[in-house]
């Protein structure tokens, strides 16, 4: 899976571990999916899932993770993925503004994305095999990038990794339903009902689509109009793309209005102890719906925080300050 802040892949076995105490558990909602990587979880725990993410391309993730049923497409797939890898190479917009005009891949590994991206276009795929060919590709791109782990930036100097040949690897989908939804969150809260609600909801004011550009062009495929030394989209300055939850004036009455929406029989919510919202103020926000538990994970900060600060061009202008941080994993028995 790509590199994502905020991902909760050391927290699933946790959160695994309170829905099967929770118990009775067999359909949940995932509203801020990101890579899906919990939605994934969930449904390889045989709970039927629904995932959603305002942001495109982690709407493919969902469609590629949740919903794609492999029984149906993996040997289609399979062979799909093998001959993207013959695509000719593109030498256009993608190479031009992400691997000359700034530096978040190699030349020859651009060439090589525009290429395959540009055959899918064309191909005019059935939808779940459009996404897994997209996920597959977004991570094959992820792990040749030069980046700390944000696309707000890439490196001075090519980052080892940058010099490996692409690869086309299938994303390890599994069988059976699901569904992706490309919803703000409230009117994801509004439309599912399930018995279990996570949320995962950004804590402070990066912006998913300003660190995730790249990704979201590459699903688009839109050549946008782009500003600045990282080649970022316009609409990442649209005011109608920046989530609430980014904002430190409207997380608050954001959060309490999802949580007064949320329609389930268990809410669980995760929050880092960095965020906008304190551990008591959630708990008095989410202790209107039922009874609250609150367990405290010690974990690792994300790479880019290990590695430095650094600015636009990609100098290091800072040093972390400290290397471990507390995720809130709030549980609410909901009885109202
Ligand atoms: C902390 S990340 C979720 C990480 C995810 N749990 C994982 O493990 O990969 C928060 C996600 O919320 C999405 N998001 C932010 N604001 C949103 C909104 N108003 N509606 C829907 N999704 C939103 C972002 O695009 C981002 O992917």
């Amino acid at each position: 899976m790509i590199k994502y802040l905020g991902s909760k892949r050391l927290l699933i076995p946790r959160l695994l571990k309170k829905i099967d105490e929770i118990g009775g558990l067999t359909t949940a909602a995932d509203l801020f999916s990101g890579t899906s990587r919990v939605g994934h979880a969930l449904k390889n725990h045989g709970i039927r899932c629904v995932a959603n993410d305002h942001n495109v391309y982690a709407h493919t993730l969902a469609r590629c993770y949740v919903e794609a049923d492999a029984d149906r497409v993996r040997g289609e797939a399979t062979k799909l993925l093998s001959e993207l890898m013959l695509a000719p190479e593109v030498d256009g917009w993608f190479t031009e503004n992400y691997c000359r005009q700034s530096r978040f891949f190699k030349p020859e590994n651009g060439r090589k994305i525009e290429g395959i991206r540009t055959k899918i276009q064309a191909l005019e795929l059935d939808p779940a095999l459009e996404a897994i060919s997209l996920v597959s590709l977004m991570e094959a791109a992820d792990r040749v990038d030069s980046t700390t782990g944000v696309q707000m930036a890439y490196l001075k100097s090519w980052a080892p990794r940058a010099h490996n040949p692409l690869e086309l690897r299938l994303p390890s989908i599994l069988p059976g339903p699901g569904r992706a939804m490309n919803l703000d969150v409230l009117d994801a809260a509004r439309e599912i009902e399930a018995d279990l609600v996570y949320l995962d909801p950004p804590y402070n004011q990066h912006s998913y689509l300003g660190n995730y550009h790249v990704w979201e062009t590459l699903v688009r495929w839109d050549a946008p109009e782009i500003y600045g030394v990282a080649c970022k989209r316009v609409d990442c300055r649209d005011p109608a793309r920046k989530s609430a939850f980014n904002s430190k004036r409207k997380i608050e009455a954001t959060m309490r209005e999802l949580v007064a929406t949320v329609r389930a029989r268990h809410l669980i919510v995760s929050f880092n102890n960095e965020g906008f919202l304190g551990r008591e103020l959630l708990e008095s926000m989410l202790g209107a719906r039922g009874t609250v538990s609150c367990d405290v994970v010690d974990y690792k900060r994300y790479v880019g925080a290990k590695i430095g600060v650094y600015n636009p061009s990609g100098e290091k202008v800072g040093v972390p300050t400290h290397f471990r941080n507390r995720e809130f994993l709030f549980h609410v028995a909901v009885d109202r």
